[in-house]
């Protein structure tokens, strides 16, 4: 069999689109099922939910997780310590994310900053961002949202 060089562009181009699709479907499915699934495995509505390991996030450092309830920021604060905050500002909405900086949770969309306690430190938000149950037991770190209607704030 002869295998043209039209032949072998058109395999170089349907390996790259194939490529391409497979790469955005993980997300995609990761986005759809994987609430169902950490519910399926024993997990409640309110949690807690494995979010990452010790390693993942080094002392001083924060980051935003998907949990089934919303995005949280979990933020170590020491060797065996780490706080867990809803991530959605209070204000119209936007991702907070950890400033190691200054050590504060900030909003990029208008400057509202907040505490490790989701206290509002300064910026248009006029409530704080909510508490979560955070935890480090075998180097893996795992939140919970509170039960309830509604989660603790941290106030302003
Ligand atoms: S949405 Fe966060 S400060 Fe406006």
């Amino acid at each position: 069999m002869k295998f043209s060089r039209r032949d072998a562009l058109l395999w170089l181009t349907g390996g790259c689109l194939a490529g391409s699709g497979m790469a955005c479907l993980g997300p995609i499915a990761g986005y759809v099922w994987g609430p169902g699934r950490a519910l399926a495995a024993g997990g409640s509505a309110t949690g807690p939910w494995p979010v990452g390991t010790t390693d993942d996030l080094p002392v001083g450092s924060g980051r935003v997780v998907e949990t089934p309830r919303g995005p949280a920021i979990i933020v170590r604060t020491g060797e065996d310590e780490v706080t867990a905050l809803g991530a959605v500002c209070p204000h119209l909405g936007c991702l907070v994310r950890w400033k190691e900086a200054t050590g504060e949770v900030i909003c990029p969309c208008h400057a509202a900053r907040f505490d490790t306690d989701g206290k509002v430190l300064g910026g248009p938000a006029t409530s704080g961002l909510p508490r979560l149950e955070a935890r480090i037991e075998d180097d893996e770190i795992s939140c919970s949202w509170p039960s309830g209607d509604g989660a603790a704030s941290g106030g302003s």
